[in-house]
């Protein structure tokens, strides 16, 4: 499974760059106002540093504004992916992105239904957002079970990019799932490595080896 950082946040996305696991990132309006920063330079300097898929969401609700705004976006590095609402003007400027050769994110996913209508718009990926379920009283990741079986289905090659994660047992669940991309916040990202265990059995393992008076080098 593929991990997209999500955020705008440069120094989170180098520190998180540097452990070689980040694949792209991705960032929203709201992340952007957290940034407090030009939108298109951050998003500049955020495809200097990361070569995978990088999101950048339009601002624009109606369809021509948004291929001004998608176009715009993707002119800035060939590795932008456009993000776009998941509407009906939306999913019409993701075909006409898709049509010209640019990667689109479709975000905002509630359904399955919506998640079908993305592949079948040429998405290059959808972004169900599963936080946001659970917030309400349902199960986030039962969408991702459902929007996986529809893709393999139809083999659609949508990429299904699960959002709105925020602790590591989302992310476990989304890759026994088999979705192909989990876009984490940085504090959860960091978290996925810890265990007590492991800190506890490194503790022992050092004090053992100090009585060893040994050294490796
Ligand atoms: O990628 C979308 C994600 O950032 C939304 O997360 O926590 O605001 O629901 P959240």
């Amino acid at each position: 499974m593929k991990f997209f950082v999500d955020t705008a946040d440069l120094a989170d996305i180098r520190d998180l760059h540097a452990t070689g696991m980040v694949d792209g990132v991705t960032t929203n309006p709201s992340l952007i106002a957290k940034a407090g920063r030009n939108f298109l330079e951050v998003i500049a300097e955020i495809c200097d540093l990361v070569k995978g898929p990088v999101s950048a969401e339009v601002a624009a609700t109606d369809v021509e504004t948004m291929l001004k705004e998608g176009r715009k976006l993707a002119a800035i590095a060939e590795n932008v992916t456009v993000k776009l609402p998941l509407t009906w003007d939306g999913l019409k400027a993701c075909r006409a992105l898709a049509d010209d050769g640019t990667m689109v994110n479709v975000t905002l996913c509630f359904s399955a239904n919506q998640a079908l209508l993305a592949a079948k718009a040429g998405a290059a990926f959808i972004s169900p957002f599963v936080g946001r379920l659970d917030d309400i009283g349902e199960t986030g990741m039962d969408l991702i079970r459902e929007i996986r079986a529809i893709y393999d289905n139809y083999d659609y090659e949508t990429e299904i990019l699960v959002a709105s994660i925020r602790n590591p047992v989302h992310v476990k669940e989304a890759a026994i799932i088999g979705a192909d991309v989990a876009t984490v916040p940085p504090a959860v990202l960091r978290q996925l490595s810890q265990h007590p265990l492991t800190d506890k059995g490194l503790a022992a393992f050092l004090a053992d080896w100090k009585k060893t008076g040994q050294s490796i080098l």
